[in-house]
């Protein structure tokens, strides 16, 4: 797996000193009250799971199933709610976790939502933002890094379905993407 990698971008220890800062701010800037914290499924999931054992307050765990990506490089410009039931926001202030701002399509859907659901206040947390202008206009409150506009895997996110396991950010070889595109989605 690792071999697969053209360039890391961004190593475990940097990204774990990240999250501490991250984290304090989260404590810092939310009012007393009930916190409840969304992680996108499934590219989140290992930010959330680093950035929320940072976090010293009591919070409350929600997941969602959005598809903006379906698979390929390149965003689809869709946002699809996967799962039949909405967590319940009305009343409540709510973090938000997603791994990467693209277009910025999947957290503009999501906060809509949040607010037609009755949040609170809603607040945004991304583990990176790709530096290129954005489709729909959004604003994050807590960025980790800003990168290139390239595709990135690792610390969560996929490339087909594969590569969300390893502990850093980094760009794959052309090679592999070109080998795994042609044979479907299969690891190479
Ligand atoms: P938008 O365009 O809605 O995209 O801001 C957010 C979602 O698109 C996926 N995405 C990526 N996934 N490497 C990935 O593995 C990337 O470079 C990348 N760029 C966008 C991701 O699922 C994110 O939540």
């Amino acid at each position: 797996m690792r071999n697969d990698i053209e360039r890391v971008l961004i190593d475990e220890a940097v990204i774990q000193r990240r999250l501490d800062a991250m984290a304090a701010a989260i404590d810092r800037d939310f009012p007393p009250g009930p916190l409840v914290v969304i992680i996108l499924l499934k590219g989140a999931l290992v930010f959330a799971a680093d950035l929320l054992r940072r976090v010293g307050r009591p919070i409350a765990i929600e997941c969602l199933n959005v598809a903006s990506y379906h698979g390929a490089t390149a965003s689809s410009g869709k946002v699809d709610f996967l799962d039949c039931q909405f967590p319940e926001v009305r009343g409540r202030q709510v973090l938000l976790l997603d791994d990467i701002l693209d277009t910025g399509r999947t957290l503009h859907a999501v906060i809509e939502r949040l607010r037609q659901e009755g949040a609170v206040r809603v607040r945004s947390a991304v583990l990176l933002a790709k530096d290129k202008p954005r489709a729909a206009a959004v604003s994050v409150e807590y960025v980790g890094f800003e990168i290139g506009d390239e595709f990135v895997v690792g610390y969560g996110l996929d490339y087909l379905g594969h590569y969300r396991n390893l502990p850093f950010v980094g760009v794959l070889k052309a090679a592999v993407v070109a080998r795994m595109g042609a044979a479907g989605g299969m690891a190479g």
